[in-house]
């Protein structure tokens, strides 16, 4: 064979490789609002960045006459390429190929492409679009499933994970995602179940569709599997590239510095908080306030909204920030805010990113429901995670911290680095309504005039506890500081911690409230 034969054997081949499923299977996904695989990668990393490996890899199974089907690529794309100038490496499941269903190659490109993440310590985005294991492979294709998991595990804490779902993400798949950092969902696109609606029929005789069972809202506002929620693919992409410049490359590094823009906040943060401590505001407003560029990252902004958590700059350094949300629910504690904040406080643990903590909450929830739900194993977490981090923890108290919640807020006692509270801070053990109606009940109850002593009692509480005085006197808290210094505070606790070290007792790991 001439060598001009061979080049041309080799485009053929490239080209038909390129096709996917064909035109057919094509035109079908963009009709569903989906792009292809290849257009997907292209999409996220630097224009022109992408290196493909393993196109020509072809599947091995012979039975239910699958050895007469060609699945170009064997139904997913790896590769690598930049970001930001920075290396990535990527994978992109072609639902056109067999329903980008999963075999014993397809998971071997994965685990291969994953390997190379973890050895050169870049971050790795998965890009899921698959109707599970593919069924004709067998054991093979659970074989495969066990290998990408065991990946993602090893690879928890030590690269970025971001996980896509532009598609189905069916059976044991959706596990792949669950355990990475990030889940990325689109509006009408992404359907993640275990079990899908044919099962769900047969087994429970429920009707209910894909969407919402399992579609991208669900996810996104009720079962917090997912992180970031989009409308279109587009939106999604531009999600990943901001988000991507909040996080370091690996446990190794630190993320790309971005001075701001402006050293000056445009954001009065003396005036966010009402008048009246029962009334509620947007902690997102005081995050913002002392934000560069009043620039903050929110995730899972639509679940366990009573928590916020997210991604900002101070002096150009990424921060993860914690806030009770006043908004909802008061802010208060349950099952979902403490799962959310403590897997939250474990990310930027591991990747060695400093946390600050707003506290503004009246505790944990009360009721059966929560209690039912484990709220006293959930809460654990919180309190585990706080604990168990040792980058630097910076706490500023800005009302209310009552009970449990104090403590749990990243208190001193959790291992606070820098704890602050803004004059009109309320520490103590209850509000002060519950706690004069318990602690003073007898005097309330035989006073000639019962709400006049009531409220003499409750002033009483107030002037004793309500106030960050008691906790600064026992130095529980550093500084009482007024709220036009809380970025400087902040911003100063940061710089002079940059080496920061705690030595941890000698152990394997420890063993958190999962
Ligand atoms: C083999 C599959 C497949 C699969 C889809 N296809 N899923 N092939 N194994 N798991 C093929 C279809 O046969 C079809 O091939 C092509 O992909 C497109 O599929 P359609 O059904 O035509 O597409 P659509 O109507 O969009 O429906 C998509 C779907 C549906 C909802 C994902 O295909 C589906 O329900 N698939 C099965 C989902 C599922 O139950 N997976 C769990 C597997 S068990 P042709 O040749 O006709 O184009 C599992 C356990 C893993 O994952 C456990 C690990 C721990």
């Amino acid at each position: 064979m001439s060598i001009a034969s061979r080049l041309f054997d080799f485009l053929s081949k490239k080209k038909k490789v390129s096709e996917g499923g064909g035109e057919e299977a094509i035109k079908k996904q963009i009709s569903m609002g989906k792009m292809t695989a290849r257009d997907r990668i292209n999409a996220i990393l630097d224009e022109g960045s992408f290196y493909e490996y393993d196109m020509f890899v072809e599947h091995k199974c012979e039975d239910f006459g699958m050895n007469s089907k060609e699945l170009p690529a064997d139904g997913v794309i790896t590769g690598t390429g930049t970001m930001f100038g920075q290396p990535v490496c990527i994978y992109a499941q072609d639902f056109t190929v067999a329903g980008g269903s999963l075999g014993l190659m397809h998971a071997r490109k994965i685990t291969k492409i994953m390997d190379h993440a973890i050895k050169l310590g870049v971050p790795i985005i998965c890009i899921n679009d698959s109707g599970g294991a593919r069924i004709q492979e067998g054991v093979n294709s659970l074989a495969g499933y066990g290998e990408i998991f065991f990946r993602n595990t090893r690879a928890s804490g030590v690269i970025p994970q971001i996980s896509v779902i532009l598609g189905p993400c069916a059976g044991g798949a959706v596990y792949s995602p669950a355990l990475t950092d990030f889940v990325f969902v689109v509006d009408n696109i992404s359907k993640m179940f275990i079990t899908g609606p044919e099962v769900v029929k047969s087994v429970l005789g429920e009707e209910i569709s894909m969407e919402d069972l399992g579609g991208a809202k669900i996810h996104a506002e009720v079962t917090g599997n997912a992180h970031f929620f989009a409308n279109s693919e587009a939106e999604s992409f531009e999600q990943i590239k901001r988000l991507i410049t909040f996080i370091p490359w690996s446990n190794r590094k630190k993320a790309l510095k971005f001075p701001p823009k402006s050293k000056v906040s445009q954001i009065d943060i003396q005036n966010i908080l009402p008048q009246d401590s029962t009334q509620p505001y947007d902690v997102r407003d005081v995050i913002r306030a002392v934000a560069d560029d009043a620039d903050f990252m929110e995730v899972q902004e639509l679940w366990a909204a009573n928590i916020v958590i997210g991604f900002c700059r101070i002096n150009g350094d990424t921060i993860g920030i914690i806030g009770n949300q006043p908004l909802v629910m008061a802010g208060v504690l349950d099952v979902d805010s403490s799962d959310k904040a403590a897997r939250f406080i474990r990310y930027c643990d591991a990747f060695n990113i400093p946390i600050v903590t707003f506290v503004d909450l009246p505790g944990y929830m009360p009721g059966v429901d929560q209690e039912h739900a484990g709220v006293i194993r959930h809460g654990a977490k919180l309190l585990y995670a706080y604990s168990e981090a040792t980058v630097p923890k910076i706490t500023v108290i800005l009302r209310k911290a009552y009970g449990g919640g104090y403590i749990a807020m990243c208190s001193r006692h959790l291992g606070a680095d820098f704890v602050f509270a803004w004059p009109n801070a309320e520490i103590a053990v209850m509000g002060p309504e519950g706690a004069a109606n318990i602690i003073f009940r007898k005097e309330i109850m035989s006073a000639k005039n019962p709400d006049e002593m009531r409220k003499i009692k409750v002033k009483e509480y107030t002037d004793k506890f309500s106030n960050p005085y008691v906790a600064a006197a026992n130095g529980y808290i550093d500084a009482v500081i007024k709220a036009e210094e809380t970025r400087s505070y902040i911003a100063h606790s940061i710089e002079i911690s940059q080496d920061k070290l705690e030595v941890m007792p000698t152990k394997k790991h420890g063993i958190p409230p999962f």
